[in-house]
């Protein structure tokens, strides 16, 4: 290992803070090489996501959209109008608007990682709907959830589409449910959607797509990681893997070194040799009961379950219990 840059090779300038880097540079360093999947939402990342859900291939966001295009009705009658509706992950905040006609929340807080695409989909929005009041929070939502003073306490409804929580290990998925329910008083709920099993194909199509979009999705992370940190990654020399770990019930997405490369960054340096590969993404599948069973363990109970005819998806409302 190196520890500082040599001067021969050109160190790009870091832009991140001190614990972001020292979290990148752990997970590089570690054993298997690891890049969390948040990493992959810088600009260009969230809209290279916005394309995946365009793919014919990617079906969780169509078949989403039409369980709440089919259930809407039973679903704001299930949760009622005058929410907060806390949107986590909101990214363009197109789900969430798509059922202000329907819940017609009394405010919408909309939390992303991505502070700058947030705020440009907030701006839009504010527009169209000038009487639901609006807050843009960017935050990292996925390891603690601080809302501030001026969010209404009363009846929050966590929305969280798109099958996120599938990004989270079980164990994860618990702890961050948790966390929500904290935020919550025993008016509170959360409505999430929730990817199901189904045959591999489906599943490994829907994360190696043809036009390669997937592919520039998880390559982009490289230079995310080289504006982040100063790193040297050269995104030429890795390829693209998504295949479904069946023990595990997951998609899992690497970058596979396509040849022998030193990469550096100040302050360390790791090797890689052709084939090794960086994990940076899970995507957890559940059965329907197993997903029920998620929210259960975590203090909330399932009210509602709406799923498509295939079952493919569910999007499920669950109530806080408990204290
Ligand atoms: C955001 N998340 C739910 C997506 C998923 O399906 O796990 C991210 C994604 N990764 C590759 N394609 C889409």
């Amino acid at each position: 290992m190196l520890t500082h840059c040599q001067t021969e090779v050109p160190c790009p300038v870091a832009v991140a803070g001190a614990g972001v880097q020292a979290e990148l540079s752990a997970g590089l360093c570690a054993p298997q090489a690891t890049i969390s999947p948040k990493f992959l939402y810088d600009p260009l990342g969230s809209r290279l996501f916005e394309a995946i859900c365009e793919l014919p291939e990617y079906y969780p966001t169509r078949t989403e959209a039409a369980i709440f295009a089919r259930y809407g009705a039973d679903i704001a009658r299930a949760i009622g109008p005058g929410a907060t509706l806390i949107d986590l992950g909101a990214g363009n905040c197109a789900k969430a608007a798509s059922l202000f006609p329907l819940l017609h929340p009394d405010q919408y807080v909309a939390i992303d990682i991505s502070r700058d695409f947030l705020h440009e989909s907030l701006a839009r929005l504010r527009q169209r709907f000038p009487h639901i009041e609006m807050t843009a929070l960017g935050q990292d939502f996925s390891s603690r959830l601080d809302l501030p003073a001026d969010i209404s306490p009363a009846r929050r409804l966590f929305f969280y589409p798109g099958s996120s929580i599938g990004n989270f290990t079980p164990d994860e998925a618990r702890g961050f449910l948790r966390r929500v329910r904290a935020q919550c008083d025993p008016d509170g709920g959360v409505l999430i959607g929730i990817d199901l099993l189904k045959d591999e194909q489906t599943l490994a199509d829907a994360y190696d797509d043809a036009l390669g979009v997937t592919a520039a999705f998880n390559l982009n992370v490289l230079r995310h990681v080289n504006q982040l940190l100063g790193a040297d990654f050269d995104v030429r020399g890795w390829r693209h893997q998504a295949f479904f770990n069946r023990d595990e019930g997951r998609i899992e997405m690497h970058l596979q070194a396509m040849r022998d490369m030193l990469v550096r960054w100040p302050g360390g340096s790791r090797s890689f040799a052709r084939g090794d590969c960086i994990h940076t993404e899970n995507s957890y599948k559940y059965r329907k009961s197993a997903a029920i069973g998620l929210l259960e363990q975590s203090g909330f109970q399932a009210t509602n379950a709406w799923v498509d005819v295939d079952e493919w998806f569910a999007v499920i409302h669950a109530r806080a219990i408990g204290p």
